[in-house]
Formats: C-alpha cells, structure tokens, sequence
C-alpha cells in the first residue's frame, strides 16, 4: 500500500516567526492523526526551525532545491550534506519554477536526484507540461523525456525511496487546477514509464502525487484516484485551516 503523502511548498514564504505560527497551528490540528504522510517544505531560512518544531511527530521535513556538489566554492548553493545535517528527509527537485526561472534542466535534475539519493534524502521529482506544450498535444511525450531523464543512471532499489510529482505548469498558482481524471491519465503514464524502465513490482511502490491549485474544495477529488498518491500544494499550504482540511481530506 502507498501511503498519501500531502506536501506543503512555501516556496518564498514565510519569515522564521511566521513558519512557526504556521507549523504550530498544524501540529496542534494533526495529534494522533497519521493516515497521510505529512511533509513541510519551507524556504532554507526556516527549515531547522521546522525541524525543532516537528521533533517527536510524524511530519516529515523537506528542502525545496539544492545543489548536487559536496561542498566548495559555489557562491549561493546548499548541498545535499547541509541538507542532511540540517534534518531534511526529502527535497524538491526540478519544480516547474526553478525550470522556467533558474535555468533548471532535465541534466541537472538528474544530478540533484542521484545527490539527494546518495545522502539518503528523498527527492520529490517534479515533471509538467506548460500550456503552450498540451495544447500542442505534447504532454505525454514530454512527461515520458522528463520522468526517463530523471531517473537515468538510478539504482532500481532507490526508486521506491522516492516521490514523483504531475505538476502542469498551468495549473500552479493559477487557479485552474487540471481534471482529477486528466491528472490520473498523466500519473499513470509516468507509473508506466516507470514500469518500463524498472520494474512493475517497483512502479507500484513508487508515490506520484498531483499539483497545481490543489485546495480543500477539490482534493478528495484527487485522492480518489487510482493513481493519485498525494498533492504538492503551494498557495493553500500556507494558512493552518486550509492545509489542515488538505491533510484531513
Ligand atoms: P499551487 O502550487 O498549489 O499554489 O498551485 C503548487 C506547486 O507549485 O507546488
């Protein structure tokens, strides 16, 4: 069985006085509540904050990026050993941001998974087609390049350790979140990519969760289907009432 993974990405929100309120006011929602795998995802700034915070409880932290060498002159960069030392079980690799802004590739994706992976922290692959590439019916290909480029050269016994997330470019912080059947359709896809290039065995095991404008009016929705294991949320993560309604779907 996959466990549901609800992940909340701050991205650039949220001084160290503010992700305390917010993480506070979730935990004091959540107690004894351990059905979904609850993860927070705050800026750098903030993550050894929510680490004190969620000692103790099953809420799990993550990094929203890093850089796959161990250290050295790389002006601005956080590597995978800070992020380990710092308490991060997972990090979010190649979201649709850091493509479209910072010059991400599906190359340095793949040399962030295998960095992340050799520190033994989780990554949370991101993949997603823009508007412009479904409208020309080029979704399934381009999610087939993205899934096959991130998880070349991945040992098949590291797949099961990580997440993979369907974000269409569209559908983030726009407010048109895609079908919860389209969504399916595509995550299935990327289960069989993934069936392709290791195993059956190990696609079943592996998390895909949905993102782009999940909120609480339509994640049970999402979490009904067959394929769906999970949301990468940005906007309605960051208030306590509308992220503990995600988590409580
Ligand atoms: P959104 O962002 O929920 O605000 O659409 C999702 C994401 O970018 O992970």
């Amino acid at each position: 069985m996959r466990k549901p993974i609800i992940a909340g990405n701050w991205k650039m929100n949220k001084t160290i006085p503010e992700a305390k309120t917010l993480v506070t006011g979730v935990l004091d929602k959540l107690s004894g509540f351990n059905d979904v795998e609850v993860l927070f995802c705050p800026p750098f700034t903030a993550l050894s904050t929510v680490k004190e915070l969620i000692k103790g409880t099953s809420c799990k932290l993550g990094a929203q990026d890093l850089y796959w060498k161990e250290k050295g002159a790389f002006t601005g960069e956080v590597s995978p050993l800070m992020l380990k030392d710092v308490g991060c079980d997972y990090v979010i690799i190649g979201h649709s941001e850091r493509r479209q802004f910072f010059g991400e590739t599906d190359e340095t994706v793949n040399e962030k998974v295998k960095a992340a992976l050799a520190v033994g922290i989780k990554p949370i692959i991101c993949v997603g087609e823009s508007l412009a590439e479904r409208e020309a019916g080029e979704t399934n290909a381009l999610i087939t390049r993205q899934t096959e480029k991130a998880l070349a050269g991945i040992e098949a016994s590291a797949i099961a350790n990580m997440v993979i997330a369907y974000e269409p470019i569209w559908a983030i912080g726009t407010g048109k979140s895609s079908s919860a059947s389209d969504a399916n359709e595509v995550i299935g896809l990327i289960r069989n990519t993934v069936a392709r290039i290791f195993s059956k065995a190990i696609a079943a095991e592996v998390r895909i969760q949905y993102g782009g404008s999940v909120k609480p009016e339509n994640v049970k929705e999402y979490m009904s289907q067959s394929e769906i294991d999970g949301a990468l949320v940005g906007g309605a993560s960051l208030e306590v009432d509308s992220f503990i309604k995600l988590i409580r779907y």
